[in-house]
């Protein structure tokens, strides 16, 4: 397995979930490459590397500092996983969790889950391009979701940060594109992947099987996916494999996206 060989990875948010399986089974440490986790969870992130052998960095991809502490630390990168997301349903809240509706979200709240899914991507492509031009090549890969593609009436932030994602990444591909690098990014949007993410959603309560299978009801293959099932696709975006392939968005739904509600016939 060493389609990653010679290659220097960070992923962000891999303390646990997708960006964890991304670092580790299946995937970027077993391909070869030289992995970097970062993560806010220090103590998980710490864990996750060194069950990999790899090398942990904290990084708040939100903030500005942490990034050009990311930029002096690791001037050149060959692979750039923009994973660190949050759906601002994450708490612990004092009370009961806060709207993310249209209606009735409040700036403070859609700003915090813009400013991880969002400015953190942005910060990210931001650093890469230019730690990715020392190097002479590279791929950034953006994890969107199936969310940035349609609306979510209540997850509002989410949606909206992850549809911004999504056409970012064709921005990114574009300017380096135009600039002669050879410098790819890709989207990929995954839906119902089960993570830590889904745990306020699902809940420890003797429902939680019933709640789980109904959120996966309209799902053509009628189960969550598994992150080593994203992080395969993640491996073949950062692999030479990839080559041709910039600014692209690939789903991995299981089938969601494929078909509608409303398709005549069921
Ligand atoms: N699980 C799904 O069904 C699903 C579906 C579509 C898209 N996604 C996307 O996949 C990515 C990973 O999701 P997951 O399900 O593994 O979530 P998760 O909640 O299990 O893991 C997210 C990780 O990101 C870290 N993180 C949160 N805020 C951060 C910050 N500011 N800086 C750095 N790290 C931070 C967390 O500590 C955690 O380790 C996210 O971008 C998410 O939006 C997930």
């Amino acid at each position: 397995m060493t389609r990653l060989t010679g290659k220097t990875a960070l992923v962000t948010g891999a303390a646990r979930g997708i960006g964890a399986a991304i670092a580790i089974a299946t995937a970027f440490a077993e391909e070869g490459a030289r992995v970097i986790v970062t993560d806010i969870d220090t103590a998980a992130g710490a864990a996750t590397a060194r069950a990999i052998g790899a090398e942990f960095l904290p990084l708040d991809v939100a903030s500005e500092a942490d990034w050009s502490r990311i930029a002096a630390r690791v001037p050149t990168l060959d692979v750039l996983v923009n994973n660190a997301g949050v759906t601002g349903f994450e708490g612990p809240f004092d009370g009961p969790p806060p709207a993310h509706d249209p209606e009735h979200a409040q700036l403070a709240d859609w700003r915090a889950v813009h400013a991880v899914n969002l400015d953190g991507t942005f910060l990210g492509c931001r650093y890469a391009i230019g730690a990715m031009r020392a190097a002479g090549a590279g791929a950034i890969i953006n994890i969107s979701s199936r969310s940035g593609l349609v609306g979510i009436p209540a997850a509002a932030a989410y949606a909206a940060s992850k549809a911004a994602v999504r056409n970012h990444t064709k921005t990114v591909a574009l300017y380096c594109a135009g600039q002669g690098l050879n410098i790819r990014c890709n989207s990929i949007h995954p839906a119902a992947v089960m993570t830590p993410m889904w745990e306020p959603m699902l809940g420890d309560g003797p429902d939680r099987a019933a709640r789980a299978a109904a959120l996966v009801a309209d799902t053509p293959l009628r189960r969550f996916g598994e992150p080593r099932e994203v992080a395969a696709i993640a491996v073949l975006l950062a692999s030479d494999e990839a080559a041709y392939m910039t600014g692209a968005e690939l789903t991995i739904d299981g089938g969601l996206l494929a078909g509608s509600a409303a398709t005549p016939g069921g």
